[in-house]
């Protein structure tokens, strides 16, 4: 994973460098570090933790100036997260910064040892700066080009030497994009983070190497042979980065989703007339000759996927598998299908090697995202975007709700096509998901009654998410929030299925939640939890008179179609896991081992 940063140019590389890394933070925050050039020599500062951490040792040591200089965040993979092995890494006049795996690095690590050179950290990324220097013959590019060449795994890297005025990247199944502005080139591992400096990018694709000076940036093959690669002028809103009056960036996306949810709707109907106007890039003949639909994602996204499940069938008139992206490699999918990726980020490596295979399989290919030229939207034939802006924190919130305001209008639309609905019905559908806004800022004003329970869910040592249909995904990505930022063990079960296992873990420290706000069979669930002295927190429509009679605490949803109810019991779950781990005083916003972005596979 790791996000990488260079620049050079007129201007002092160092606190460039540190604002484009605070915007790779989401691809992770284990360590951090940058090297500059100054007056003929290489200054390194790195740091565990966050780029503050880092900022706040450079500020101490300030002095040293350069205009030309790498930076590195880091998601541990190879060695743990300590300054010993935070990039950048050293290897005499070579420095290097990586974002990948060098998978045979033990073999590389072995010879280089032989030819004399010392190791100092544990990470996989140091044989990278050696190599370099044991290719480099006053020609940075070369030895780049060179190590590289016996390089077996994933990589986006950046070179500099003090004897040579350039950086020198490379990339292969990692992406890197490099940045023309006025005051120099920057490189980085996404568009986002040196947006601020220039809307001129160009990407770069897998196999070729840059040559990035002050003037200008030159694109080569491992040949040295030219490539033309074009910038295009990206235009992103990046105003939207503060905390606000909120306390964590997770609090303020949670109640950002009336807005989201609402913004993301209206990109995809006409709110006037009711009507459909997503465009998916098939004709109708298209639609109507589809055989399934393969949804596929992680993490949250993959519960957002889930809800297909159940809307597919019912509306949109089409079969559909809905799979975790790390394992659709081991799926042989049906070959007349639509393959849906969804990823708030667009740059899980699982997601995109889902969808490297499936286009390979002559697939249809539809991506759901919220970033805008992420490197989903460059491989997918369409691309719907969830309008959400940034969002922050690591756990996805506002993220995970607009992903099934898409899938929900998807599914109207398939199913207007496919018959199964008239559009009197689908004009109806629209109606409803309309309110939805409206309901999540009712659901949001319950947040005091949320916080009080939440303070119980701190002292749990378990806790169980049930739900049943719409309400199992919800009820497993409440479990995935109380685990990523509560730290507290937790499952997300299908309500029936407790009893098969589970239940056998419920004692009087555990906590059930109970996300029962419509069907009546859940109610029989929460009775076999209750015989076990386990605490429970049902979520419930207003007006339930049978579900309060059992459950210890009660919150009110508001009453709506199923679906609508999972995003709202949703809403209310993210609440829970927020105070529960505020309660506990956990960091929240960036939660420990984790990332924004998986990058790795
Ligand atoms: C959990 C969370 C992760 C992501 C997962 C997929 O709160 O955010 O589980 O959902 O890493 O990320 P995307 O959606 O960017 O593909």
């Amino acid at each position: 994973m790791c996000g990488v940063a260079g620049y050079v140019g007129p201007k002092k590389a160092g606190p460039i460098l540190l604002n484009i890394l605070k915007r790779l933070e989401y691809r992770g925050y284990d360590s951090a570090g940058v090297a500059v050039i100054d007056n003929g020599k290489i200054f390194a500062i790195k740091s565990k933790g966050t780029t503050a951490d880092l900022e706040k040792k450079y500020l101490k040591r300030e002095n040293f100036g350069g205009c030309i200089g790498i930076g590195h965040t880091r998601w541990a993979t190879h060695g743990k997260p300590t300054i010993k092995n935070a990039h950048p890494h050293i290897s005499g006049h070579i420095a290097v910064v990586h974002n990948g795996i060098v998978e045979n690095y033990q073999t590389l690590k072995n010879k280089l040892i032989e030819n004399g050179f010392k190791f100092k950290s544990d990470n996989d990324s140091e044989v990278l700066a050696h190599l370099i220097n044991y290719y480099y013959n006053g020609d940075l590019a070369d030895a780049v080009s060179s190590a590289i060449g016996r390089v077996v795994g994933s990589y986006a890297l950046i070179a500099l030497s003090v004897n040579a005025g350039m950086l020198v990247c490379a990339t292969k199944d990692a992406p890197l994009v490099i940045g023309n502005g006025v005051d120099g080139n920057y490189v980085a591992s996404d568009i986002y983070s040196i947006a601020q400096y220039t809307n001129k990018i160009m990407r770069m694709v897998d196999n070729t190497i840059a040559i990035i000076e002050d003037e200008k940036s030159t694109i080569i093959d491992p040949l040295g042979r030219p490539v033309i690669l074009d910038y295009e002028n990206v235009d992103l809103d990046l105003k939207d980065d503060g905390f606000f009056n909120y306390p964590h960036f997770m609090l303020k996306e949670i109640h950002e989703q009336p807005k989201s949810f609402q913004d993301t709707l209206s990109s995809v109907i006409s709110t006037m007339e009711k009507d459909i106007t997503l465009d998916i890039g098939l004709s109708e003949t298209e639609i109507r000759s589809l055989e399934s639909a393969y949804v596929v994602a992680s993490g949250t996204s993959y519960h957002a996927g889930l809800m297909t499940r159940y809307l597919f069938p019912q509306t949109a008139g089409i079969m559909v598998n809905v799979e975790t992206a790390s394992e659709f490699r081991y799926i042989e999918p049906r070959p007349n299908s639509l393959f849906i990726a969804v990823t708030q980020s667009g740059e899980t490596a699982d997601v995109l090697a889902s969808l490297k295979k499936a286009r390979d399989l002559g697939l249809r290919t539809l991506a759901i995202t919220n970033v805008k030229g992420s490197t989903v939207t460059e491989l997918a034939d369409k691309t719907i975007y969830t309008r959400c802006g940034p969002e922050f924190a690591v756990a996805a919130t506002k993220t995970f709700t607009a992903q099934i305001a898409v899938l929900l209008i998807l599914a109207i639309k398939l199913g207007l096509v496919n018959g199964v609905i008239t559009s009197k019905d689908a004009k109806i559908m629209v109606s409803e998901a309309e309110q939805t806004p409206r309901y999540i800022q009712y659901l949001l004003e319950k947040e005091a009654d949320i916080q009080k329970v939440a303070e119980q869910c701190a002292e749990s040592e378990c806790c169980f998410f049930i739900g049943r249909e719409y309400l199992y995904p919800a009820a497993r990505e409440g479990a995935l929030k109380m685990e990523e930022i509560a730290y507290i063990t937790s499952i997300g079960y299908p309500a029936g299925e407790l009893k098969h296992g589970p239940l056998a873990l419920v004692t009087d420290k555990s906590h059930v939640v109970a996300l029962a706000t419509y069907g009546r069979t859940i109610r029989s669930n929460i009775k076999e939890v209750q015989a076990r002295g386990g605490d429970i927190i049902a979520f419930v429509s207003e007006g339930d008179t049978e579900v309060r009679q059992i459950a210890t605490k009660v919150i009110e949803i508001p009453k709506t179609k199923p679906i609508i109810s999972a995003v709202l019991c949703s809403v209310a779950v993210q609440l829970l896991a927020y105070y529960t781990a505020k309660e506990k005083g956990l960091q929240i916003d960036k939660p420990r081992n984790l990332a924004k972005s998986v990058t790795v596979k």
